[in-house]
């Protein structure tokens, strides 16, 4: 029996490495199946023979209560980034100037994260993130349901190496699609779901999202005899990791790079998974010792970064939408497009100055990008592609929805629709309530949101609290049942223990964004006592200019509003502040904050309420007001600002150590 099992393992590890690492089957899918069915079988009747690299333990199953920590006994190090042909040269000088003649190995950059992975005798024991760079978080149950990680590998030996986990555009697409259809967030792109899955406590939906993951980096090279980083890619190809030696490939100087950034920059389309740039490494590794590294980089290697990629598409129209002030916003409806991984169909074009300046005609062919690759924005159309068919853009007068009369403010570039009934606005207020930022209502999509208004379930904020009046109707709906709608009416209970803040920013007061609904919440601790503060209470609070006092008040003397919060209170919505208190710490207190980058311990939310507990702000855009700028991985252009403004600086390991002290 315990022959036929190891074979078992052995058939089904094989199959899997065929499939998955080589994309050569070998084995039906009924086979497979088969095999897969008579180990279960065997694991059922005899669980004392469960072995850990058994393809049963792929599948997921535990839920843990927290990740454990696993220190790295090598750094695991970021890479610095270069942007143009100039700091390629100038890596390149920088390495000359050592006396090494240099050849490096040009790697696609793939978009995911960075794993550890730790096998003893052969066999994996543990996988870990990055984490800070020395600590990372043990995801071995969550790694080991990712097929092109063996669990055992070609040689009995004991071996560290590291890669990047990640997930291919067509799950992403698929995930993303059923996560609209079920008024979900979206994903923002391929990294952040990769990321986020790896960091599910339970495995199985870690196994749900089919990740993958890529080998491409051996810390202790010296270990096994290898002498160049070519040869340690084709050494752990040959243990039965996935090694990119078909796109990676030694090249003999700055030109041959060029020529394969350039390359690979044109194929990156078409490639299944996402990448965002060339990974260039000194080859050989002792040469690699004489460059050496930084505190936080090796000098031996850096990422060339993609510029932010640009498509042509036909502009097909302008539309209209209201706001939930009645801000009216023309966009662009653009033939679909993929860019970076996502298909576009939609831009906004901000205000009638914005397309007039950018002289758009109906009919245009543009070229557009993801601005800080995730929103799109039409850079510029394409002048010679007019051919006289093109239609002027003109703004309208009247409201697209309600019809009232358009009006444009003094001195301001938008138009407004003043109807405070008009059926666009109310749909917006109510979008902007259930938000993520707001009351956080999940299930309430903008989609379902539209079409409950439209039904007549939900006309105001105060109907989402008696939806469960209508409980029975709802799971009539198509694309409802008993379980959804339980879920969504049980987020809306949730909802009702918000912190004040939430309601603050919910209810949508003209200039209190979340910010400042932040800074009201904890100043006054209780709705009745902010509802009460006049003009001059209010401006004495730092932050909070006569602009804000005034909306403010305005917003809770309207009765329409004063009735609404009634509602709310008598349907059991908490009026109180329950967040942190402001414990002020030296290194934060009234000091501004900005982050740039991914956190390796914290979200970017997580960071800023720390921050604000902590009595300081945090701040969109660096500026000499910014007293500390905070760094993550693949920082975008506000650390070069930082440095250019001599503004202190931390980097996640500091982040981490100032926060260790405050445990
Ligand atoms: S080498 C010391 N190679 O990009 C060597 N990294 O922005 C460290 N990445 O932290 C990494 N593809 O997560 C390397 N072919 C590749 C890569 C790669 C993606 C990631 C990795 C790294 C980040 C730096």
């Amino acid at each position: 029996m315990e022959e036929r099992y190891l074979e078992l393992i052995k058939i089904i590890n094989e199959a899997d490495y065929n499939y998955h690492t080589l994309d050569k089957p070998t084995i039906t899918d009924q086979e497979y199946d088969s095999y897969l069915r008579e180990l279960y079988k065997l694991e059922e009747e005899h669980p004392e023979i469960v072995r850990s690299d058994s393809p049963s333990q792929r599948a997921g199953g535990k839920v843990l209560d927290e990740f454990q920590k696993i220190k790295h006994t090598i750094p695991m190090l970021s890479l610095d980034n270069v942007f143009n042909e100039e700091e390629i040269r100038l890596f390149d000088e920088r390495i000359r100037k050592e006396g090494i003649d240099p050849k490096y190995v040009a790697e696609l950059k793939i978009d995911g994260l960075s794993v550890s992975l730790n096998y003893r005798n052969g066999k994996l024991v543990s996988a870990a993130t990055r984490g800070d760079g020395f600590v990372g978080e043990d995801i071995t149950n969550n790694a080991k349901t990712i097929k092109t990680i063996p669990l055992t590998i070609n040689k009995p030996i004991d071996i560290e190496v590291r890669g990047e986990i990640y997930i291919s555009k067509k799950m992403f697409n698929e995930i993303n699609a059923d996560r609209a259809k079920k008024g979900l967030d979206l994903f923002q792109n391929c990294r952040n779901l990769a990321a986020g899955s790896v960091r599910q406590l339970d495995s199985k939906v870690a196994a749900s999202r089919k990740l993958n993951c890529w080998i491409y980096h051996l810390p202790n090279p010296e270990d096994y005899g290898i002498k160049t980083h070519f040869e340690a890619l084709e050494f752990m190809k040959d243990l039965g990791f996935k090694v990119n030696v078909t796109d990676n490939k030694i090249v003999n100087n700055v030109d041959e790079l060029l020529e394969y950034i350039d390359e690979k920059a044109k194929k990156r389309d078409s490639l299944p998974y996402d990448i965002d740039g060339i990974v260039i490494k000194l080859n050989n590794i002792a040469e690699q010792k004489i460059m050496g590294y930084t505190a936080k980089y090796p000098r031996w290697a850096t990422a060339y970064k993609f510029p932010a990629q640009q498509v042509l598409t036909k502009l097909e129209d302008i539309i209209f939408t209201v706001g939930r002030t009645g801000q009216i916003t023309p966009n662009a409806v653009l033939s679909p497009v993929v860019v970076q991984g996502s298909t576009i169909r939609r831009a906004t074009l901000h205000n009638e100055d914005y397309v007039l300046e950018k002289d758009l005609m109906i009919g245009d062919t543009v070229s557009i990008r993801k601005a800080g690759d995730v929103i799109p924005e039409v850079v510029e159309r394409l002048l010679e592609r007019r051919n006289g068919t093109e239609k002027p853009f003109k703004m309208i007068d009247k409201c697209p929805i309600c019809g009232s009369e358009l009006v444009k403010k003094e001195g301001q570039v938008d138009y407004y629709c003043m109807n405070p009934n008009c059926d666009a606005r109310n749909i917006e207020k109510l979008i902007h309530f259930v938000d993520r930022h707001a009351m956080n209502i999940s299930g309430l999509g903008e989609n379902i949101i539209e079409d409950f208004y439209n039904m007549g379930f939900i006309r105001s904020v105060i109907d989402i609290y008696n939806l469960k009046r209508h409980a029975e109707d709802l799971i009539e709906l198509e694309g409802f049942g008993n379980k959804s709608v339980n879920n969504l009416l049980g987020a809306i209970e949730e909802s009702k223990n918000n912190s004040l803040e939430k309601l603050l920013f919910a209810l949508g007061i003209e200039q209190v964004g979340e910010k400042t609904a932040k800074v009201l919440a904890r100043k006054f601790e209780s709705m009745d006592r902010l509802m009460n503060a006049s003009v001059e209470v209010l401006t004495n609070i730092p932050d909070i200019g006569g602009i804000i006092a005034q909306s403010i008040v305005n917003f809770f003397s309207n009765e329409e509003n004063q009735n609404t919060i009634d509602g709310l209170k008598s349907l059991g919505v908490n009026m109180y502040y329950t967040g942190e208190k402001i414990e002020e710490k030296e290194e934060f207190a009234n000091k501004t904050f900005v982050i740039t980058g991914t956190l390796t311990n914290y979200t970017r939310d997580e960071m800023k309420s720390i921050i604000e507990s902590y009595g300081g702000n945090v701040s969109e855009s660096v500026s000499k007001k910014t007293d500390v700028v905070i760094v993550g991985d693949a920082p975008g252009s506000k650390l070069t600002k930082a440095q250019s403004l001599g503004i202190t600086i931390w980097y996640d390991v500091q982040v981490n150590q100032i926060m260790e002290k405050y445990k």
